[in-house]
């Protein structure tokens, strides 16, 4: 089987940009979608895009996975084998309640 084209949302994360990382390392094409959001020092995930942005098999697009439109315009541009969803706050997020998103924190 040849490489697969993966989805990766919130590639610009912790986990999300370490998946992809390990996914182009391994001769896969990555999709990426970040909204880039500020709930911790945007910096961090620009370096972050850096070490993986010259890769030619990495593509990213700055986009908010809740914004149906725009998702659809990135699933539609190329082919998606298959998608790997880590777009959503983390723990570090959780905890300084500070997350922009719509989800729900339960204590
Ligand atoms: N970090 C951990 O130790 C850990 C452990 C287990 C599970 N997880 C899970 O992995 C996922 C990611 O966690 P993380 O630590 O990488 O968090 P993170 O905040 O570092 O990464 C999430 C990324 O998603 C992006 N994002 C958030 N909402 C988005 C949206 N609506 N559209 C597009 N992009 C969006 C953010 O900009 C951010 O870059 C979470 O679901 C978390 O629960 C994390």
């Amino acid at each position: 089987m040849g490489p697969m084209s993966i989805l990766v949302t919130g590639c610009a994360g912790f986990i999300g940009w370490k998946v992809s990382e390990m996914l182009l390392s391994e001769g896969q094409t990555v999709v990426g979608v970040d909204n880039m959001n500020n709930a911790y020092d945007v910096r961090l995930k620009e370096w972050r895009l850096s070490l993986i942005r010259d890769n030619p098999d990495f593509t990213s697009h700055r986009v908010d996975i809740t914004d149906r439109n725009a998702l659809s315009q990135v699933v539609d541009d190329g082919r998606i084998d298959a998608v790997i969803n880590l777009g959503q706050p983390g723990p570090a997020c959780a905890k300084a309640w500070r997350c922009p998103t719509s989800t729900t924190i339960q204590t």
